[in-house]
């Protein structure tokens, strides 16, 4: 393994990896060897700019920590995450879509009765929500679990609050002996990713917004089905055809109606996909 060169050097690294016991990791590894090779050869990659690509990793490290994820943001708006949630998550016909999970669902999120108010204080315009949690053969899911999590009306999501030691806009409701689910928040609005950081960097000198139309967060699960992660998105919200991240799909974007007391009524029905059995 001398005097290598660029045309046998990517032969060499992946023969590196012969011996890898774990045939899977093997498999990755050469794959992302051989693609990250070609990827240099086809942009002819200087040694400064692969510098420069260091260094922007660098700073995605160094900018993440328990609160802020900057690789994931990476991968979201390179649209690596939704590729692996599309190519994962092929479903019968008639199942609720998946979509992004995104930065900011929390463990742990509180507890709430059905027909309490899961906003705890956060600023926006009150919004029931409410619906059914079906199997694909239309049965109802009795006690589906969902985990909710929005921004407020400024945008951002309770984690993103200096200083704020409590759970807003977020909890964990279960639904009834019917599938029947409801529970009051606030109307979700379109918001900015973080972009202060490196990936707000790239958002900006490749001419992209860093912009998501409005959104609600679901993770619904129940005992005999696959665990969707998904959102309801508002209709008419700015940003629906624009998403940073890639994540729209028009099966979960709905009317949020405006009620005559100024309040807002979100309805939406899942249908959950049967576990795959072992
Ligand atoms: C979100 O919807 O919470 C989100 C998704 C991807 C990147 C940033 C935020
Ligand atoms: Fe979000």
């Amino acid at each position: 393994m001398r005097n290598l060169n660029q045309d046998n050097i990517t032969q060499a690294v992946i023969a590196s990896f012969a011996n890898t016991p774990d045939a899977r990791l093997k498999e990755i590894m050469t794959s992302l060897v051989q693609h990250l090779h070609a990827f240099a050869r086809d942009v002819k990659l200087t040694e400064q700019e692969w510098f420069e690509g260091i260094d922007f990793l660098t700073r995605c490290g160094h900018i993440t920590d328990d609160k802020r994820q900057e690789f994931i943001l990476l991968s979201d708006t390179l649209g690596l995450s939704m590729l692996t949630v599309a190519m994962n998550n092929d479903k019968p016909q008639g199942c609720t879509e998946a979509t992004v999970f995104g930065p900011f669902h929390v463990e742990g999120a509180p507890h709430y009765d059905l027909g309490e108010d899961i906003a705890n204080g956060a600023k926006g315009t009150p919004c029931l929500v409410r619906g059914t949690v079906r199997g694909v053969n239309g049965e109802p899911v009795p006690g589906a679990v969902l985990d909710v999590w929005q921004s407020d009306e400024d945008g951002l999501y309770d984690v993103q609050h200096v200083g704020l030691d409590h759970a807003q806009s977020r909890g964990i409701v279960a639904a009834d002996g019917q599938g029947r689910y409801h529970f009051r928040s606030i109307v979700a609005v379109p918001y900015a990713i973080p972009h202060d950081g490196p990936v707000g960097q790239m958002l900006e000198a490749t001419g992209r917004h860093p912009w998501r139309p409005a959104h609600l967060h679901f993770m619904v699960k129940a005992p005999g089905y696959e665990t969707l992660i998904t959102h309801v998105f508002r209709d008419h919200s700015d940003y629906l055809d624009s998403d940073a991240v890639f994540g729209v799909r028009q099966s979960l974007v709905c009317d949020w109606v405006a009620q005559a007391d100024g309040t807002y009524l979100m309805e939406f029905d899942f249908v959950l996909n049967p576990a795959k059995s072992e």
